[in-house]
């Protein structure tokens, strides 16, 4: 069975019609041409598909895309404002925070959440609660020190 349902992604509205068991990392890459979000896992154990629904973050392999109506989604391609790179993304850049990049969208997504809700406090603050986005290259180092760089403590 299939359903409707109405959101919004990166400040655009979408209706689309979907199974009812297409996740909402699937309907991002498959229906609406996504692909920043990427598919680690796909099991809530990465961290490589985090985006924002309503400000929070999720794994959005694990979400079903028919339980956002009316939601608001923020994936990586809707941080940055026009040219200007978001202050997160300049800082992973400055702090060269990634070797293969497959984790980065992820981490970067991650890294605005952990920011917005205020878990900045300390070095160890931060990778605590970057805690579920896994970097197979191990640059955790530098993704703590670019979270710093945006929160401005660095
Ligand atoms: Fe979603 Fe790994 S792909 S947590
Ligand atoms: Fe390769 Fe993180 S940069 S997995």
């Amino acid at each position: 069975p299939s359903s409707h349902v109405s959101l919004t992604v990166n400040g655009e509205r979408h209706s689309v019609t979907v199974d009812n068991r297409t996740s909402l990392l699937d309907l991002l890459r498959e229906h609406l041409g996504l692909t920043g979000s990427k598919k680690g896992c796909n099991a809530g154990a990465c961290g490589a598909c985090t985006v924002l629904v309503d400000g929070r973050r999720v794994n959005s392999c694990l979400t079903l895309a028919v339980r956002l109506e009316g939601a608001e989604v923020t994936t990586v391609e809707g941080l940055a404002e026009g040219d200007q790179l978001h202050p997160l993304q300049q800082a992973f850049i400055d702090q060269d925070a990634f070797q293969c990049g497959y984790c980065t969208p992820g981490q970067i997504v991650s890294g605005v959440g952990c920011i917005q809700e205020g878990h900045t406090g300390s070095a160890e603050e931060i990778r605590e609660w970057m805690s579920g986005n896994i970097c197979r290259c191990g640059c955790y180092v530098k993704i703590v020190r670019a979270v710093e760089q945006a929160t401005g403590r660095k």
